[in-house]
């Protein structure tokens, strides 16, 4: 019994990875004028990497995602390690601080008359620090718990991020993130996930949540870029480490 627990407890197994090509994923969601391209020139890690860019329209009043989607990444009761890499263009403007939001698990909900594509955790810019969160609660009575200002993060560079979560709704939940290989954020006994059993997906690009979301867009940088490498989910750390595969 103890020896069959450790060993399965031990098992490495990297359940999805991405090396930056458009091709591997179950969808894309380019909005408006955005796109999501496949390039060799700005790689974290061997040939390819994923350029996401987004370009600000004052008279489209839609959303501007620019991501890759991967299907099936978590359901409540599961736990399990997310990573990639991103980095900014050269010049990205921080200030003034508007919501660019990097990364997030998302499902439909729109069966529940509630709501639509649900984001429960994301990753996202403000100004130059790294926000995250986790929605709580159900699907008509959300509750997001925000992790504010958890780290700097540097334009022009590559930066890795890596996730491990217990999805919980009985406050046993855990929500840690490694930010270039430090943990940056280590949360225990949280709820982390809403009460319900459905799949969620990954996704990973530049969605420019805070345009649409503050109805204009603040200071003068309209056309915006992140690149993304080594795009992973797994068992272990090593996994869905970027630099360990
Ligand atoms: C977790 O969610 C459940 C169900 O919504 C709630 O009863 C409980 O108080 C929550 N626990 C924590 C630690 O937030």
């Amino acid at each position: 019994m103890g020896v069959l627990a450790l060993s399965l407890c031990a098992q490495a197994t990297q359940t999805f990875s991405n090396t930056g090509t458009t091709s591997g994923w179950d969808s894309t969601n380019k909005e408006h004028d955005g796109t999501v391209q496949q390039v060799t020139n700005v790689v974290y890690k061997g040939t390819t990497a994923l350029k996401m860019t987004q370009i600000y329209d004052s008279s489209y009043t839609g959303r501007y995602h620019s991501e890759v989607v991967k299907n099936n990444v978590y359901k409540r009761g599961d736990t399990g390690f997310y990573g990639f890499t991103f980095r900014l263009q050269d010049d990205w403007q921080f200030s003034p601080a508007q919501s660019y939001n990097i990364a997030q698990f998302i499902a439909d909900f729109s069966d529940t008359g509630c709501d639509d594509y649900m984001p429960s955790s994301m990753v996202w810019l403000v100004g130059n620090q790294l926000y995250s969160r986790v929605k709580q609660g159900t699907i008509c009575a959300q509750k997001i718990q925000t992790f504010p200002n958890i780290v700097t993060v540097s334009p022009g560079a590559w930066h890795r991020v890596e996730i491990q979560a217990s999805w919980k709704t009985d406050g046993t939940g855990f929500y840690k993130i490694w930010f270039d290989g430090t943990k940056v954020l280590e949360e225990y006994n949280i709820n982390t996930t809403i009460e319900d059993d459905r799949e969620f997906q990954f996704r990973v690009g530049l969605y420019a949540n805070g345009w649409h979301d503050d109805d204009q867009m603040k200071g003068t940088q309209g056309t915006r870029q992140v690149w993304y490498d080594q795009i992973a989910t797994g068992t272990t750390f090593a996994d869905a480490d970027p630099s360990q595969w």
